[in-house]
């Protein structure tokens, strides 16, 4: 029998997307079984650290949740500790470092995003021992090449491409579609050379509306007469801004990006003469059952933040970096994104392939010329 000598709180803090109840099912199992540990877990990220809201989760509670989307401990992007929204965005985090100590918790796991892990940056100068796990289908962490969640999303996004080719070819088109990924466009990237886009449009290279239509043109004129644009939510004109769909207190990130694609649209209805569409791929991109991958590793990221625990290292993030599975400190992620470098092997594969970026003298080094997908970085 445990003697649960080991007593860890697991929480889901920010957005949703599919691999969280991987994630959370690898730390429970792996806590349960290798480490005697009993695991707790608070509902909707950090509000239920901050209400002690929390219920023992146990061996069988976590079986039969690996293929399912969402989390069942529930999530929130309003429950900053430090600017808690439900109180007027009050500093409550005494509340937090008074749960974890009333429950005699020897450490937390949290999964989550850049936001989450800014927060448990902070509650670790306070005292609360914090191993956090990547997850976010943006991609956009610091640390790691990967996060759970972003295999998903590429590939539900690809798969929508893939299904707009077929109106854009019938229909001579130019097809817009718009990706998640806020101001990161790895999903845009991945998707968009995954499907053959014609143009991919990041948030990290500026466009120029002019180039874009000369490739609607050029392509009109050999005879492919549709042209697929991947536009990432976070993508700008030059000298352009970011287009917000929603600014606000409701949140803790207060601007929520979106709407980039039908401002693309109306630039490129002067300059071209065909029938222009546009597609939000939106909250589609986070829902559903991760892919096999992400399953993958949301299993490996969490057995080994279990790992970490078991052995009393905290402040830190596990992270895979090369193919090999290790950890960051929080203090080397917090506040970052990690965007989308220019000299990325899939943007140099995609200038082969005759993709365009948007600019016309986008040139990019890979540096060993090895277009490698793996590391996706
Ligand atoms: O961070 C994940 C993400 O899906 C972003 O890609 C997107 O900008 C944002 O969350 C949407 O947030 P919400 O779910 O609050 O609309």
């Amino acid at each position: 029998m445990p003697n649960n000598s080991l007593r860890v709180g697991v929480l889901t803090g920010g957005g949703d997307c599919p691999g969280i109840n991987a994630a959370l099912r690898a730390v429970t199992k792996s806590l349960t079984l290798q480490h005697d540990a009993e695991v707790l877990g608070f509902r909707d990220g950090f509000r239920g650290v901050v209400n002690r809201n929390v219920e023992p989760l146990h061996y069988r509670d976590v079986s039969g949740i690996l293929t399912r989307g969402g989390t069942i401990l529930g999530a929130s992007n309003k429950a900053d500790p430090f600017n808690y929204l439900p109180r007027g965005g009050a500093d409550v985090s005494a509340q937090v470092v008074k749960t974890y100590r009333t429950l005699d918790l020897d450490a937390l796991v949290a999964i989550g995003g850049d936001g989450t892990m800014s927060i448990a940056h902070r509650l670790t100068d306070l005292g609360v021992g914090i191993v956090g796990v990547p997850k976010t289908i943006d991609n956009d962490l610091v640390g790691t090449d990967r996060t759970v969640g972003f295999d998903t999303a590429v590939t539900i996004a690809t798969d929508a491409i893939d299904r707009i080719h077929t109106t854009a070819q019938s229909h001579h088109r130019v097809m817009i579609v718009e990706t998640m990924g806020r101001y990161s466009g790895w999903i845009a990237l991945h998707a968009g050379v995954a499907s053959g886009t014609d143009v991919i449009l990041l948030p990290e290279i500026e466009y120029d509306v002019e180039t874009v239509a000369g490739v609607c043109r050029d392509r009109a004129r050999s005879g492919q007469r549709f042209t697929i644009v991947a536009v990432a939510e976070g993508a700008r004109h030059e000298e352009g801004d970011y287009v917000v769909q929603e600014r606000g207190q409701e949140y803790t990130d207060s601007i929520r990006l979106g709407g980039i694609s039908r401002v693309l649209a109306d630039q490129l209805r002067e300059p071209l003469d065909t029938s222009i569409r546009t597609t939000v791929l939106g909250h589609m991109q986070r829902g559903g059952s991760p892919t096999a991958y992400d399953r993958n590793l949301a299993t490996t990221l969490g057995s080994r933040a279990a790992a970490l625990v078991a052995d009393g290292t905290t402040g830190v993030m596990v992270a895979v970096q090369d193919d090999a599975v290790t950890q960051v400190p929080l203090d080397e992620i917090a506040g970052q994104t990690r965007t989308v470098p220019l000299n990325n092997p899939l943007i140099a594969s995609g200038l082969d392939v005759g993709t365009s970026f948007g600019v016309d003298d986008l040139k990019v080094q890979t540096g060993t010329g090895d277009a490698s997908l793996s590391h996706g970085r």
